[in-house]
């Protein structure tokens, strides 16, 4: 198929790249560029060329689906040398997306318009990597080093304005974009010779030099564990002390050398997982959503006033329901104080603040929800609640109405028998801090209408959510798996290692905190309340509660909380309640290396994920890494857990298991028959088809 073509308007040559759905450069197009820009230099006719684009973005960059694999000829920086070095000039006009080689196309363009809605950006950090045709050395020379950093560093697109502001576009305009780029390119054409990008030196001066390595420094001292913030230094660097061509050779270096880096690869695949993950089987594009005009939150606690926060900042307002106006008002006020700090931080207008709260209306009773298109319960975690609650909804909400509930681990079919329309029941369990965190998982008890489901991911969406569609089952997908590694991280205190062992273990990894601070910080009577309800123990963890050690709210708990201190400290009397458990279960305490206990956390949680395949509880392990990456703080450039095994090896976890298994004497430690299956077919979970 032919991705460019070519059309004339007077003395102008417009190409009109049509590659759907974003005009990702991949082998095809990358040709047919080639031929284009060739084809039309050669024409005597023709004066100038404008490169124009169909569709939705002007080019979202390269197509990632090629990264890691040989790359067809032409490479990217081999047709943008014949754009740069052309004889007549060459004007991108950029609607949509200018991304990545998207906007490296448009760099070694010799004039740029834009539409005003359009984005540009070098979002290849986010991928692990560094612009790998130019972007480094063109943006730097076009708009200065100290403000092309940052743009490289963050990732984030700059709207038109912005682009403009910064000298990245010539014009921007409203209206017909292709004529006002012909006009530009004519303009251009008129004073012989274009202007390259790459030859443009003034904004690389002293000052810029001296601003630059500011930055540097600080994004050196940030950087954590991303090989290629380093790698983007070094490249912009070059733009100050090497040649053009040099400088462009370095940065490809540099790129091949991250490309093929696992943490490169585990941000790709989380690309496509999050991508994945939107495509729901058996809710394709003929199930239309309801629509959501209004909605109500019932509970006004962190988590209710969380959600109603998501609702107020995606301009939909919302009731905020309690029992009473005490709770009401509090809940309210929270909230406030909430957007306060944002204010205090500079992020948010006062102005802002109030509009949001005016969409949110405090109300006592469950009558107030009467007027919503969806409600969200958030009441206390307990079925007798939550059952009363959707009984008392059922008699006022609308018919229609999408009747949802926030539970962690409840059983959504229960939950919706006690209304008379359980098709209109579903769970939407947000993540804490419900306002930040992006993951929503959209639990699917049997029976729910298929719009309806449709209805909360299209909401979803609209609040700036990652949703993952999941099973009805104890924990859904993130707290199930969450519950292995807590059991796992109890093991490994009564098998000798110690809280902070655990914890750094996990840190190590990537995590910003291990299980144990994790604990401490929510409350450890959470846990312990829920085991009871449940008839489980689990002896150190029912003991330090025991001792109402319930963590940082009373000052310890696994760890100690001196009055001011933020992180806990080790506290010789947990450690000794620890031994004492491993000699009352008669059990001999030895060390572990951090790999164990890493291996001994997340195996378990591996072979949990592959029983959730099995069940269909999750339709793919893509969707199962997308819960982990975006509600639990799994390490990005780690992929998610069921990445992480594949990288590990599927037989290496399954070995690892059957000897934690055979040591402990714990069935629910032998491998999934699933994960079996695989790594003896030396497969991983990705070469399963979605359930
Ligand atoms: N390569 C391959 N496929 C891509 C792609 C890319 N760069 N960008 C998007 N797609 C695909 C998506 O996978 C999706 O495919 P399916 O429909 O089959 O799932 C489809 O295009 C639509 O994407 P979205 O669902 O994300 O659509 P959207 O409208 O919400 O967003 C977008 C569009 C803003 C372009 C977003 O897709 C995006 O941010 N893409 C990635 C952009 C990027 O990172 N570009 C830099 C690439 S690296 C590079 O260019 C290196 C270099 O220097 C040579």
């Amino acid at each position: 198929m032919q991705t460019v073509r070519i059309a004339r308007q007077g003395s102008v040559a417009v190409a009109t790249i049509d590659n759907p759905p974003v005009n990702a450069l991949g082998a095809a197009l990358r040709r047919d560029l080639a031929t284009a820009v060739t084809e039309v230099m050669a024409d005597p006719e023709v004066e100038a060329l404008v490169l124009a684009a169909a569709g939705r973005a002007f080019i979202a960059g390269a197509d990632i689906s090629e990264f890691g694999k040989p790359l067809a000829q032409p490479i990217l920086p081999e047709v943008l040398d014949l754009i740069e070095n052309a004889a007549k000039p060459v004007v991108a006009a950029i609607q949509g997306v200018a991304l990545g080689g998207g906007l490296e196309v448009a760099l070694a363009c010799h004039g740029r318009v834009a539409l005003p809605a359009a984005k540009l950006g070098l979002p290849e950090i986010k991928l692990g990597i560094i612009p790998g045709a130019g972007g480094t050395q063109r943006l730097p020379r076009l708009i200065g080093a100290a403000k092309a950093f940052p743009m490289m560093l963050s990732g984030e697109p700059v709207a038109a304005q912005k682009a403009l502001d910064l000298g990245l576009v010539d014009r921007v305009v409203e209206g017909d974009l292709v004529a006002a780029a012909v006009a530009l390119a004519q303009e251009l054409a008129a004073k012989g010779r274009p202007r390259k990008t790459g030859e443009i030196a003034e904004k690389l001066t002293q000052a810029d030099r001296e601003a630059f390595e500011a930055l540097a420094k600080d994004a050196t001292a940030k950087s954590g564990d991303m090989p290629n913030a380093m790698a983007l230094i070094e490249a912009v660097r070059g733009a100050f002390t090497l040649p053009l061509a040099e400088g462009l050779a370095h940065e490809r270096a540099l790129f091949a050398r991250l490309v093929v880096d696992e943490r490169s690869k585990a941000l790709r695949h989380a690309f496509f997982a999050e991508r994945e993950a939107a495509k729901v089987p058996g809710i394709d594009d003929s199930v239309k959503p309801r629509p959501i005009a209004r909605a109500a939150v019932i509970g006004a606690g962190t988590m209710g006033g969380g959600i109603a926060m998501c609702f107020a900042n995606a301009g939909i307002p919302v009731t905020l329901i309690e029992t009473s106006q005490e709770q009401v008002e509090k809940g309210h006020a929270r909230i406030r104080d909430t957007y306060g700090f944002s204010v205090k931080r500079g992020s948010m207008t006062e102005a802002t603040r109030e509009q949001r709260m005016a969409l949110i209306t405090p109300a006592v009773g469950i009558a107030a929800a009467a007027e919503a298109d969806i409600v969200i319960e958030a009441a206390f975690e307990e079925m007798g609640v939550k059952r009363e609650i959707f009984g008392a909804l059922d008699k006022v909400a609308k018919p229609g109405a999408v009747l949802a509930s926030n539970t962690s681990y409840l059983d959504l079919t229960e939950i919706a028998a006690a209304t008379t329309r359980p098709a209109d029941v579903l769970g939407m369990h947000f993540f804490s801090p419900a306002n930040v965190m992006k993951l929503l998982e959209i639990v699917r008890p049997e029976g729910v209408a298929a719009d309806v489901v449709a209805t909360a991911i299209a909401l979803g969406r609209r609040l700036g959510k990652v949703p993952v569609v999941v099973g009805n089952c104890f924990g859904f997908v993130g707290n199930r798996m969450l519950e292995q590694r807590t059991r796992a991280a109890e093991r490994l205190l009564v098998a000798g290692a110690l809280p902070h062992e655990v914890d750094a273990a996990l840190t190590g990894f990537g995590f910003k905190m291990g299980p144990f601070a994790m604990s401490d910080l929510a409350g450890n009577d959470i846990g312990w309340r829920s085991r009871k309800s449940r008839g489980k123990t689990a002896a150190v963890a029912d003991a330090i509660c025991e001792r109402g050690w319930f963590g940082q709210k009373t000052g310890r708990g696994y760890y100690l909380y001196p009055e001011g201190a933020r992180a806990g400290q080790r506290d010789p009397e947990v450690e000794a309640l620890i031994a004492d458990v491993s000699a009352k279960e008669g059990v001999a305490r030895r060390s572990f290396t951090s790999e164990e206990i890493l291996a001994r956390l997340l195996d378990p949680m591996v072979n949990e994920g592959a029983r959730i395949l099995e069940e269909g509880i999750a339709a793919r392990s893509g969707d199962i890494d997308i819960v982990w990456l975006t509600g639990y703080n799994w390490p990005a450039w780690r992929g998610g857990p069921m990445h992480w095994a594949e990288a590990v090896g599927l037989d290496v976890i399954v070995r690892r298991l059957e000897e934690q298994a055979a040591e402990s004497g714990d069935a629910s430690l032998e491998p999934a028959p699933l994960l079996r299956r695989l790594a003896a077919e030396g497969k991983g979970f990705s070469a399963l088809k979605a359930a």
